[in-house]
């Protein structure tokens, strides 16, 4: 075990840590989830995951929470009994929601093994399910009480996860942590061929950015909403892509156009976001998509909805500088036609 930091969330002591693949599985393991394709990944010598949730967003219903109920009082957990959620963020989030209800709260474990996981969605107490197309309406906070990370994983990940994952990074590194986008600006090579020394390096710094805005707002009152970035665009794109679009992938999108909102709002230089953008380009990500403007400005007003308020823009206006600005309909429309 390598630390990366001992986080309170909340209240909560929640610990970051790489392992070794031999040394992932908790042994204190009363329950254990995990998906079709991390069964084989993670394994006790002869254990084999109790509960095998299907991975991808149409899945992320109350079904599987039940499931996973259901067993630990079939079993007989108690509240200090361990369950352990080994998946992407779909089935860390569902595992840590179940934790976080059954007798109230008991011990939650959890092994990302995407790196969009490892490196935002494990770590930081948003657990839950989806309600129809709003994503993660039901759900609670409650912090893993560990969170196990083995880098190693991420070679066997498909292209396209790999990059949806990237696209979090880079988010974080925007946001929070501007050294390492010079780090990834100058090891590009080394990016693209998942250079096992240098994912660990950005899976570090990224846990710390997240790690240590989660310690400041848990429940996102102020700076957790950074963590946002692309986010408002990008679950537009998402939902009207009908979940074409990887939420990773969407992201970026989104930063592109968080990016043009900046340079037309007079914030961020616009040499400096055609640099990041290219940068993103470089790297294969698409900035321009095919869905309808209008129909992503209403997917936008439905999200306000849901939010019951204003809708909210985080705004890069340069390198760790991010603002929230509250944008006119009209205005994001002339953006997203661009
Ligand atoms: N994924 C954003 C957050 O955890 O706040």
């Amino acid at each position: 075990m390598e630390l990366i930091k001992d986080f309170i969330f909340g209240g909560f002591p929640c610990r970051a840590a790489f392992y070794n693949k031999e040394e992932l599985f908790p042994s204190d393991t009363a329950l254990f989830v995990a998906d079709g394709n991390t069964a084989s990944l993670i394994t006790r010598s002869g254990d084999a995951p109790e509960i095998i949730l299907t991975p991808g967003e149409a899945h992320k219903q109350w079904s599987a929470i039940d499931r996973i109920l259901q067993l630990a009082m079939n079993k007989g957990l108690a509240r200090d009994s361990v369950i352990c959620g080994a998946g992407g963020g779909v089935v860390t989030d569902m595992t840590a929601f179940a934790g976080s209800l059954y007798m109230r709260g008991c011990r939650v474990i959890l092994i990302p093994t995407s790196l969009l996981a490892m490196v935002d969605a494990a770590l930081g107490g948003k657990t839950g399910i989806d309600a129809g197309v709003y994503k993660n309406m039901i759900g609670s906070f409650y912090p893993a009480e560990e969170v196990r990370i083995c880098p190693e994983i991420l070679q066997s990940l498909p292209e396209q996860e790999y990059w949806a994952g990237m696209g979090e990074v880079l988010k974080t590194a925007i946001l929070g942590d501007w050294e390492m986008m010079d780090l990834i600006r100058n090891n590009k090579e080394a990016v693209k061929a998942r250079d096992p020394e240098i994912l660990k390096e950005l899976i570090r710094r990224c846990i710390l950015v997240k790690g240590n805005l989660v310690e400041e707002d848990l429940r996102e009152k102020g700076r957790r909403a950074y963590l946002n970035l692309g986010h408002t665009f990008g679950h537009a794109l998402e939902a009207v892509s009908e979940f074409h679009w990887a939420h990773g992938l969407a992201v970026v999108w989104g930063m592109g156009k968080a990016l043009d909102a900046s340079v037309a709002l007079g914030l961020a230089d616009a040499p400096w976001a055609e640099e990041v953008k290219a940068l993103f380009r470089d790297f294969g990500y698409t900035l321009d998509a095919d869905e309808s403007p209008d129909a992503m400005l209403q997917a936008m007003q439905m999200d306000k909805k849901k939010k019951g308020g204003r809708l909210r823009y985080i705004i890069p206006a340069g390198p760790q500088d991010i603002r929230i600005e509250f944008l006119e309909p009209d205005f994001v429309l002339e953006i997203l036609k661009k």
